[in-house]
């Protein structure tokens, strides 16, 4: 056995069971048995009960960073979605005195509900006191243990947490022994299956009540994203008691169904996609402008930050933008909410000229072309999946290859809002570079 095995076999044996199986191997932090747990909340839903009264959803809106905001939520379950996470919000910044941070970040309403709050933490009290904050309002309270991004290294949060099971098992169980809602997370994967289904079990054995399994590893970002490991989610799946959420490659929503019978999972989660086209989850295929309307139609009547709107028009019309290149700048400078209506009212008739044109009238719904890989081929008016430009069609049996090219290094200041700020910051010129290289190449 390598010292690597060792390790997570102890683990495992360590963290496999409730306290009273454990015996002597219970960690120290587990201070209550279940059995204590359950008598200190006895309303509380614990795994597939938690799963029934949410509605037993299939279609799930990841958290994502000003993106998941809730605008976008009611949006995207008008079209299919049956839960939705937050955006992940930052626990310490969250539980603050000054509300400030939370009253702009938390949203919610009835319409929310199933709605799963996320929150990046490092310290088991802060998590708690802003996991307080939301109880009533939300189904649970989900833990982010797969932010990749830089900063999340720099604030150790995220899958930067992966190395330190001793530190996630407490962040949980403190949660699971004095939160009066339910806890889950949502996790990254390792190269090894043995060490990914060790790591699930022992997410589960502190308490986690659901988990998402994003079926990347931690480098397996921005441009290097690539394909996400189904084979491991199913092993995940088959390893646990609790709900699996499966988390990476849906594209089209055939994909879905593809996903349960590959892994057999309980629901399935979508992130980019659910950005470029908000009706993922219903199967209909619609125009980029018909979504853009209905959502600043929302947006008209939740107050959104304008930072946010303008994100989501630029990736519902990520693939006109690169063909009326005037109404980008126009988009970059809209800042009011007449100005994003005039914007979408102005792309929209011409968009519908372009599909009234000639060669744009073969479009046929029922019939669509797909290119030699496998991708289908839409008109650019058609809300469809972000392909990463620089996927490497060549190799590709599936969708979206992992490429080699360099995410940039960051060498500033940290402060906790500065960290989220950058985050958000990296994410947008990874987007910015992406519809660069598109543009070009449409000009070649
Ligand atoms: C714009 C954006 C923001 C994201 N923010 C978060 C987040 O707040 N919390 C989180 O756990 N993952 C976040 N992610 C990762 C997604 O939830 C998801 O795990 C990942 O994108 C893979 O899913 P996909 O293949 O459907 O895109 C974000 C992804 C995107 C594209």
């Amino acid at each position: 056995m390598t010292v690597a095995e060792t390790t997570v076999a102890a683990d495992v044996c360590c963290l496999k069971d409730t306290p009273k199986d454990c015996g002597s191997d219970v960690p120290a932090h587990f201070t209550m048995t279940e059995d204590e747990i359950k008598a200190k909340f006895p309303n509380r839903l614990r795994s597939y009960d938690l799963f029934k009264k949410m509605g037993s959803p299939r279609h799930i809106v990841a958290p994502m960073v000003d993106q998941s905001e809730l605008a976008w939520r009611i949006l995207s379950k008008r079209y299919g979605a049956t839960l939705c996470y937050t955006p992940m919000f930052h626990a310490k910044m969250f539980s603050d005195d000054n509300p400030k941070y939370r009253n702009e970040q938390w949203q919610t309403s009835e319409e929310d509900r199933p709605v799963i709050v996320q929150f990046c933490a490092n310290d088991p009290e802060y998590l708690l006191k802003a996991a307080q904050l939301v109880v009533g309002q939300a189904d649970a309270v989900d833990l982010n243990l797969g932010c990749p991004q830089h900063i999340a290294r720099r604030g150790h949060y995220g899958s930067f947490l992966m190395e330190d099971w001793d530190l996630i098992s407490k962040l949980i169980r403190n949660l699971h022994e004095n939160l009066e809602i339910p806890v889950t997370a949502k996790i990254r994967v390792f190269p090894e299956v043995e060490k990914t289904v060790a790591y699930a079990k022992m997410v589960e054995a502190a308490g986690a009540q659901i988990i998402t399994v994003h079926g990347r590893l931690r480098e397996q970002k921005g441009h290097k994203t690539g394909l996400a490991d189904w084979d491991k989610i199913k092993a995940v799946k088959e390893a646990v008691k609790v709900p699996v959420f499966a988390n990476g490659n849906i594209l089209y929503f055939e994909d879905i169904q593809r996903c349960i019978d590959a892994t057999n999972v309980d629901g399935v989660m979508s992130a980019e996609t659910n950005l470029y086209n908000p009706a993922i989850f219903s199967g209909k295929v619609l125009p980029t402008w018909q979504m853009a309307q209905e959502y600043l139609e929302i947006c008209d009547e939740i107050v959104t930050k304008s930072s946010f709107i303008r994100a989501h028009l630029f990736k519902l019309f990520r693939y006109s933008l690169p063909i009326h290149t005037d109404l980008r700048q126009q988009l970059a400078n809209a800042k009011s909410m007449d100005d994003m209506h005039q914007f979408v009212k102005d792309i929209k008739a011409r968009l519908i000229e372009d599909s009234q044109k000639e060669d744009a009238r073969k479009f046929d719904l029922e019939n669509i072309e797909m290119d030699e890989f496998g991708y289908r081929k839409y008109p650019h008016w058609i809300c469809q999946p972000a392909l990463r430009f620089e996927h490497d069609k060549e190799h590709s049996k599936s969708k979206r290859l992992l490429n080699e090219a360099k995410v940039a290094d960051q060498n500033d200041k940290a402060s906790d809002l500065f960290l989220i700020k950058e985050e958000n910051k990296e994410r947008e010129r990874e987007d910015e570079d992406d519809c660069n290289k598109k543009q070009k190449l449409s000009q070649e």
